[in-house]
């Protein structure tokens, strides 16, 4: 049964921060992640006890908005919502079609949304499983991914782009470990920049795994090779002595 009082509670809170808003765009947005499915699905969410409480918006990206939420135990989440009746349709068809998990999705909207958010739950769960520092993934349903949280209460964790590195070179290290781990998942991120790594207490953690494939994937190389030269070139304006061919077979070996 539904808590109806959670939900009420949520819908208020929902409201206040849609008041907040001065950007009509962006207070549109809310209108398109809180569609009535969503609302119902979060207060299942916290029926069935994967989240305690939703607190407030951290972001609102091109495909989805994440929330900083809180789990039953105190912890932290982040809950990702897909928008479904958003624009960036066409961008995530291209990554479903040709990865061979998802071969029998239905090919509507929301089947694709749907089956977008589950891709990101399982390559998280993959990279994690093969020492990637990714957020660890807790429960995805629907358009609705939760995962731990990078940041403390005061702020989400700053993207890598915003923060200024004591030690370019170790953090590069740090990440190459990452990617290593990522490639030993069989898997290829697909879109690793500056902008989809946070830093925390000194460590690289890589966010933004929706689009990720395997592998096997026909673009698979293509964007293997585009994520370690976004990397190489990033850490190569901060000073690092570092190509985009050298990093790609620095994450090759071992
Ligand atoms: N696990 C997390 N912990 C803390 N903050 C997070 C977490 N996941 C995402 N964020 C924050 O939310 C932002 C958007 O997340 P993400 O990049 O996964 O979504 P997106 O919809 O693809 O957004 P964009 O279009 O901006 O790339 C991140 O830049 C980061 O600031
Ligand atoms: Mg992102």
């Amino acid at each position: 049964m539904l808590d109806d009082h959670a939900l009420q509670q949520l819908e208020r809170k929902i409201d206040s921060w849609r008041s907040r808003v001065r950007d009509a765009d962006e207070r549109k947005t809310y209108d398109e992640v809180f569609d009535q499915q969503t609302l119902l699905l979060i207060a299942k969410l916290i029926n069935d006890g994967v989240l305690s409480t939703v607190d407030y918006p951290v972001s609102t990206g091109k495909e989805g908005n994440v929330f900083h939420a809180t789990a039953k135990d105190g912890s932290a989440l982040a809950m990702k919502i897909y928008r479904v009746g958003n624009a960036g349709f066409k961008n995530i068809a291209n990554y479903i079609i040709g990865d061979s998990r998802f071969r029998n999705v239905r090919r509507t909207r929301k089947d694709i949304i749907y089956a977008w958010a589950q891709k990101e739950y399982k390559n998280l769960l993959g990279m994690a499983a093969a020492g990637a520092r990714v957020p660890k993934a807790i429960e995805q349903q629907r358009n609705i991914l939760v995962m731990s949280y990078v940041g403390d209460e005061t702020r989400p964790a700053p993207l890598l782009r915003e923060v200024r590195l004591d030690d370019p070179a170790a953090a590069l290290e740090d990440l190459v470990g990452t990617m290593r781990a990522i490639r030993k998942a069989g898997l290829v991120h697909g879109d690793l920049s500056e902008y989809n790594v946070l830093v925390w207490d000194g460590e690289l953690w890589v966010i933004d795994c929706g689009q990720a494939v395997p592998l096997a994937h026909g673009h698979a190389d293509e964007w293997f090779t585009r994520d370690c030269g976004n990397v190489a070139r990033y850490f190569h304006r901060l000073g690092v002595d570092v190509t985009a061919k050298g990093l790609e077979e620095r994450v090759l070996s071992e």
